[in-house]
């Protein structure tokens, strides 16, 4: 690829970030700084990028990633906002690239801004992507509203027992989010001992999993389609809510329409 259609990608991939703050504000799930995104950009980084000045001193990860070594990311800033994102990504996030110590990174572009309070997450998340040989490279932390209503239930909490019910509300949801919801309890926001439960949900075959009482965290190829597998995944919830003030317990699709659907889609179990 040519650096001007490296630069054109590299664009393209942050106007799509740009693109889905704004859509988890419309949503409502992005109150105040609430959310948080990251984009593995090495791909695009040219020579004239590698060749940039850091402009902060180098900072800790809190973690040491070893397949993170000299790969650059796109971060939200801590404390920015989704909306403001929205409207112009570089002045409330950051292009940070990982140090050779694999443990601190330094920021590159385009202004000094902390990347997010969630990085142990996001980078261990990436290492392990590149680890496995995934072809994801976004990850996506947000508040969801009925998503996270659903982890205050001890019930909906027990392993599969919300992917189930909520693959059952309407077909598409299984078709565009076929490894389900992985569920991880309540962890401190930030912290490492989050970072290392993402990952075991993560490894457990989950693109999306549930951080209790808090939000969630998504994987993909790109933003967009992290934003669109959490979007399905809350509009199932929300038909589940809706049949609930409606007076009644929704009946879901039965185990033979949801066994047919996945033999006709080809989808996991
Ligand atoms: P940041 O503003 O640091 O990204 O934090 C938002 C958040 O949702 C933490 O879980
Ligand atoms: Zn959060």
């Amino acid at each position: 690829m040519s650096i001007l259609d490296k630069r054109a990608a590299l664009k393209a991939e942050i106007d799509k970030v740009a693109e889905v703050a704004g859509y988890l504000w419309q949503k409502g799930w992005a109150e105040r700084n609430g959310g948080n995104i990251t984009v593995n950009i090495t791909q695009w980084a040219d020579d004239a990028m590698r060749a940039l000045p850091a402009i902060s001193a180098a900072q800790p990860i809190g973690k040491t990633l070893p397949r993170l070594k000299g790969c650059w990311f796109y971060c939200k800033g801590t404390g920015r906002r989704m909306r403001d994102l929205a409207r112009d990504p570089m002045a409330n996030g950051s292009i940070i690239r990982i140090l050779d110590d694999c443990a601190s990174y330094e920021i590159v572009a385009d202004a000094p801004v902390a990347p997010t309070s969630e990085l142990p997450s996001h980078l261990a998340v990436h290492d392990y992507l590149l680890a496995k040989g995934s072809p994801y490279r976004a990850s996506l932390h947000t508040h969801p509203i009925e998503l996270v209503a659903l982890t205050h239930s001890r019930q909906w909490m027990e392993k599969d027992a919300a992917t189930r019910m909520l693959w059952s509300m309407i077909p598409e949801t299984k078709a565009f989010c076929p490894r389900g919801l992985g569920m991880v309890p309540y962890m401190l926001p930030s912290s490492v001992e989050l970072a290392e439960a993402t990952i075991r949900a993560i490894d457990e075959d989950y693109d999306v999993v549930m951080w209790e009482k808090h939000g969630v965290f998504a994987v993909d190829t790109d933003i967009m389609d992290a934003f669109d597998q959490v979007d399905v995944l809350n509009k199932a919830a929300q038909i589940y809510i809706a049949a609930k003030n409606m007076g009644f317990t929704p009946e879901g699709m039965s185990d033979a329409q949801m066994k047919e659907l996945s033999d006709v889609f080809h989808l996991p179990k």
